[in-house]
């Protein structure tokens, strides 16, 4: 048997929200409700459809290297130079790239106990050491990731909101910890759901981004901007940094159709503003409905949220998908109680909620009569 690095050994295949194509031949059903990837439930903007469509003519030519155009236009928007944003296949690329750039054999790189599993994963394939830090509360808990940075240390992931809990951690401590983090340590900012944070305790990172050279800030089209299958995301650094990923990323690992959407998307922020708006209305059904039901959650800042049920996790994930909706189950994430529901069009928010309180209440006959 040809034997794999060691570390492959070490690192599991990702587990991502159940397709719903695979759920519909499952069970033989029509309508599935998918409330487990943080997906946008509300599409993408008319303006991306329509570059997509024009810009399929150019599907036999490569894309150029380095989507100058796209950069040139974020640029203009986010106020950084060009040369300081390097674009993935998703954010998750960028991680990826960050890892295979920067970490050597043993280095140690601190993290949120609970937090997006592919920061872990990239590090162990390299050969570092994750270093994960208790969470308090579902939040980060930043004295403690600071007391673990050391000689040792290469890289410190803050996914700000973060994933699975939905939380940020607040604006003048993580102002603080930017300023101790040493020079030598890379800070990475994973802002992948920053367009739906409003809370005044949100720290907008990106003007700290020249002040702070070991500073990188990833973000996404996936999300608010509803692109998730084309893949595309991007990371802000300095130069320096953008030069040695460049180095090391696959020459066209960012496709035509992809640079094309997300150019048009940022001509279009009516349909960003409305799946924000729609997104904080199903926040609040939600949030309230779980008041009404005594179910405890996170406090969440993102597209999604993280809620006490109360009942083992694994169970509630069956029931509901025997109902056609599909959540994640928060045993897998070590939350054995809870389970992550992506916030969705107002109808099916109704009909999860709706199947939620059946479960509990056929549950609480149960023990009642037992
Ligand atoms: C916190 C976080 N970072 C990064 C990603 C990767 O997103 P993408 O690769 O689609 O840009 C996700 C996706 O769910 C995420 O939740």
């Amino acid at each position: 048997m040809i034997q794999p690095r060691s570390q492959i050994n070490q690192i599991a295949m990702y587990s991502p929200g159940k397709p719903v194509e695979e759920l519909k031949r499952e069970k033989g059903l029509s309508k599935i409700i998918k409330m487990a990837s943080n997906e946008n439930p509300f599409g993408y903007s008319p303006l991306a459809a329509e570059a997509i469509q024009s810009e399929m003519k150019e599907l036999p030519f490569y894309p150029e290297v380095t989507s100058p155009i796209l950069a040139e236009k974020l640029a203009n928007r986010l106020e950084v130079s060009p040369d300081q944003i390097i674009f993935g296949s998703g954010s998750d690329e960028v991680i990826r790239l960050l890892s295979r750039t920067y970490i050597n054999e043993g280095d140690e790189v601190v993290m949120a106990g609970v937090t997006f599993p592919r920061y872990k994963t990239n590090v162990v394939i390299e050969g570092g050491v994750p270093v994960e830090i208790d969470m308090q509360n579902g939040t980060h808990d930043l004295d403690a990731m600071y007391q673990a940075i050391n000689e040792k240390t290469k890289m410190v992931f803050v996914c700000n909101p973060n994933n699975p809990t939905g939380t940020i951690v607040e604006k003048e401590a993580l102002r603080r910890f930017i300023e101790k983090v040493p020079s030598h340590v890379m800070l990475v900012m994973d802002e992948a759901y920053y367009e739906y944070a409003d809370s005044s305790q949100y720290l907008e990172t990106l003007p700290l981004l020249n002040q702070y050279e070991n500073m990188v800030i990833l973000r996404t089209f996936s999300k608010v901007y509803g692109l998730a299958a084309l893949r595309i995301g991007y990371g802000l650094m300095s130069s320096e940094m953008v030069s040695h990923l460049r180095k090391v990323k696959e020459p066209f690992n960012v496709n035509r159709l992809a640079e094309a959407a997300a150019s048009a998307s940022l001509d279009d922020d009516e349909f960003m503003h409305e799946s924000i708006n729609l997104n904080r209305e199903g926040r609040e059904y939600l949030n309230n409905s779980f008041d009404h039901m005594n179910l405890g959650y996170f406090p969440t800042q993102t597209n999604f949220i993280m809620v006490d049920v109360g009942a083992p996790a694994e169970e509630v994930y069956e029931y509901l998908l025997d109902e056609g909706i599909i959540i994640r189950p928060g045993h897998l994430m070590g939350y054995p109680t809870m389970i992550r529901v992506t916030i969705g069009k107002k109808e099916d928010n109704q009909r999860f909620i709706e199947c939620l309180q059946a479960y509990l209440e056929k549950k609480n006959a149960n023990v009642n009569q037992s």
